[in-house]
């Protein structure tokens, strides 16, 4: 497979979405800058190799300034025609509860750092005049969460980071999408949601909710919200009375005693 089209970096890429977001850019024939900060990294740029991707790993905290730092400097200088900003944990249990620690770190990872990023990338992509991003926000952002509240209040910002950014984008030649998926099976369901509903409830496979992702991306689209339920979600979310949308959201997302 040939990596002539330029530039794909995907940050978060090495399971789940971004993984097959990477997997897709990779057989469209991208080179590839695929960060993470986990062991799963290598793993995953291997198997990408192994489908012909011309792939650069960059082991990178993106929860941290000096993270966005060492990814950004492998990108100095370089043209890049499509950003993917994906990477981003959730974080489980009341958040009175929660270790402030925690708190910030989600905070850093899923709005502060992925907005330092999105700001580096929009430059570079306006300079050139052209340029995709796909920023991965999620239907939980469009509802309360309680038991995961930070996590939903970050994507709410991510969401509404990303709506406006495309209109702000338009007359530059770069455009931007927020992918909005609803529940989707990837390891984050590991990672602090454990025995929970949303752990165990049937998901959508990550790598139809990155193709159409992609393809809203290609298509230059606002947002895109993969799989029909999510759909549904998604519409009746902004009519849903809160105490509805809490309790029905407190009962995904709780822990079983
Ligand atoms: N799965 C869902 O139901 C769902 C629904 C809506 C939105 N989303 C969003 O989709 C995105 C991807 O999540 P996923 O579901 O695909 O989960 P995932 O498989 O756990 O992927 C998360 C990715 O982010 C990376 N990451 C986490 N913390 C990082 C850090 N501090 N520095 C660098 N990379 C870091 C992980 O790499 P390491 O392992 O190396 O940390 C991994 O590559 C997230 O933004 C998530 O909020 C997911």
């Amino acid at each position: 497979m040939m990596a002539g089209k330029g530039l794909a970096v995907v940050t978060g890429g090495s399971s789940g979405i971004g993984y097959q977001l990477a997997r897709i850019a990779v057989e469209e024939g991208y080179s590839l800058v695929l960060c993470a900060h986990g062991d799963d990294l290598d793993k995953a740029a291997g198997q990408l190799r192994r489908l012909g991707g011309e792939v650069d790993a960059v082991r990178a905290d993106l929860s941290t300034r000096h993270g966005v730092e060492a990814l950004w400097s492998h990108l100095q200088g370089r043209e890049i025609e499509l950003f993917f900003a994906n990477a981003g944990l959730a974080l489980g249990d009341p958040f009175i509860e929660q270790k402030w620690e925690d708190v910030a770190d989600r905070i850093d990872l899923n709005v502060k750092q992925t907005t330092s990023m999105i700001h580096k990338v929009g430059r570079v992509m306006r300079a050139q005049g052209r340029g995709r991003i796909l920023v991965t926000g999620s239907i939980a952002g469009q509802v309360p969460g309680p038991h995961n509240a930070v996590y939903n209040a970050t994507k709410a910002y991510v969401n509404g980071l990303a709506w406006a950014l495309s209109d702000e984008f338009k007359e530059t030649g770069v455009t931007i999408t927020c992918l909005m998926p609803g529940p989707t099976d990837t390891p984050i369901y590991d990672k602090g949601l454990e025995d929970t509903a949303l752990h165990d409830m049937p998901k959508v496979d990550p790598d139809k909710v990155a193709r159409e992702g992609w393809d809203a991306m290609m298509a230059g689209k606002v947002d895109v919200v993969p799989d029909p339920a999510s759909r549904l979600v998604s519409l009746f979310s902004g009519v849903t009375p809160k105490a509805i949308g809490n309790r029905l959201n407190e009962m995904m997302a709780k822990r079983r005693d």
